[in-house]
This record gives structure tokens, sequence and C-alpha cells, in this order.
């Protein structure tokens, strides 16, 4: 019945089938053909001549390069970043999916190519760049931690909250210093949780970047949510806050 009904009304959300069948909406994607997208209810969607609502750019996603290149469509329009402080080994443009940055700047540079952060004012003068990106590392060093991993190896982690908290600040002047007015700013962050005598607590980096940037009069133009696909759960008597498996990028104008 449900399939039957959902043939005859393409357009119908699930939801809207369950309406119109007095049934539930789980019985709805329970009988759905699952090999059949089933689609969404535009109908409350404005239609712009000639455009197909599937090129819509939405504020999630479960691809990073997707994000980063919606992100250069919308704000950048040389659609390459001037400049990436924090380059590492640049998954950012693996493949070729996004374009490379003019700058590659890095604290700890990985490659031959990439500048030494410290020496920034030898090769970038200030309210030079269109645009710039950061992504800081998240990770606070706890005993629940392993320190030894790949990833907090490479990406590196900072020694305590408060270090986390000023290194953010620090770059977002920095950033902000080495910027056109008008220019963009995009910073990925990620909320995380510390431990303190009283146990772990949450640090909410997100909202310490977009408090500090509202201080430093930059204009909050759109928030990017990244899902994650995987994640590695970790095993937990009691489970006590929810485990973070979404990141953002955060765009600012000067
Ligand atoms: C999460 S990684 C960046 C990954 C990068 N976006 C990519 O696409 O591969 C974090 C970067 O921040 C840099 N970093 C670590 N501590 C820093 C600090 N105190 N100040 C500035 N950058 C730092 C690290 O060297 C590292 O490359």
């Amino acid at each position: 019945m449900v399939n039957e009904f959902h043939q005859k009304h393409g357009d119908y959300s699930p939801y809207r089938i369950s309406k119109e069948l007095g049934i539930s909406q789980h019985t709805v994607t329970k009988y759905l053909d699952t090999e059949q997208p089933v689609k969404s209810d535009n109908s409350k969607l404005s239609k712009f001549a000639g455009e197909k609502i599937a090129n819509n750019i939405l504020s999630v996603n479960t691809n990073q390069q997707s994000i980063l290149n919606n992100i250069l469509t919308l704000y950048v329009p040389s659609l390459h970043f001037d400049a990436d402080l924090t380059y590492s080994k640049g998954s950012f443009y693996r493949k070729g999916n996004v374009a490379e940055p003019r700058y590659k700047l890095d604290k700890f540079p990985q490659t031959e190519d990439t500048i030494e952060l410290d020496n920034i004012d030898d090769v970038i003068g200030d309210e030079a760049l269109e645009s710039v990106v950061f992504d800081l590392p998240y990770i606070v060093k706890t005993s629940w931690v392993n320190v030894a991993s790949k990833v907090m190896e490479l990406y590196k982690s900072f020694d305590s909250a408060e270090e986390l908290i000023n290194t953010n600040k620090a770059m977002l002047e920095l950033a902000r210093r080495k910027l056109k007015r008008g220019g963009i700013m995009v910073v990925k962050t990620q909320d995380t949780c510390v431990a303190t005598s009283a146990g772990a607590k949450q640090l909410w980096v997100s909202q310490i970047v977009l408090n500090h940037a509202e201080c430093l009069n930059l204009a909050h133009e759109d928030t990017f949510i990244l899902v994650s696909k995987k994640l590695m759960l970790t095993k937990h008597e009691k489970q006590h806050r929810a485990r973070k498996n979404h990141c953002y990028f955060l765009v600012f104008r000067k």
C-alpha cells in the first residue's frame, strides 16, 4: 500500500504519506523501497526559473571538501583561499577536489612549500588577503586521550583548555589583521570535552570563536556543519553526554 501510494505521489515526503494514509512515519519508511530514493516535499521551496532544487547549497554535509567548495562558490570569487594558516599535509585539498591555497602556512610545517607561521609577516603584509582559512587542533591532552595516536602526532593538541582558547583567539586576531576589508575568514572548529578536578567538562569552542569574532567586529556570514560518516565509539559503563560527531565551518567577513 505504501509503495503503491508513493508511486502515485512521487513528490510526497514520508511525513506527508504517513499523514495521508494515517499510519506512522516509521512504518512508511520501513515499507518504502530503500533502493528508490524518496523525494522530499519541495512544494514549500521557491523555484527559480530554470534552476534545479538539487543544486542548492545546504548547511549540513558529510563531505568536508563539498563544504569548502560550497563556501568558495558562495563567498570567494577567485574560488581559492589566499592563505591557509594550518595547512598540515593539505587534506582539505586532497586529490585536487579543492583548489590549493596561494600561501600554505603552519606552525609545524609538514610539506616543503609550507611557510612557518611565525614568519607570516615576512611574506604576507597586513590587509593583503581576500580570504583566509584555519583549522586548529581541538584536542586537549587528558588521561583518556591516547596521546600516541598518529592523528594527534600530525595535527597536534593543546596541554590545557586555556592554551586552546588563547590560541583560537590569537589566530582570529592574526587572520583578521591579514585580511582586507570585506575579506572572508573561514574557521573550522569543534566543541570538545576537557578534564577538570570536578570531572569532564564541556568546552564550547565554537561559541568561544563566535564570541571573540564578534568582539573583533567580524560579521558572522554563515555556518556549515560537517557530520562525520565514521565514528570510533568508546566503551564506557555509563554515558554522560552526547558523543560529538559534527564540527563547524564558520564563515566571517571583515
Ligand atoms: C587539524 S590540523 C589541520 C589540518 C589541515 N586543515 C588539513 O587539511 O590537513 C591542525 C593544524 O594546526 C597546527 N597547530 C597546532 N598547534 C598550533 C598552534 N598553537 N598555533 C597554530 N597552529 C597550530 C598543526 O600544526 C596542524 O597542522
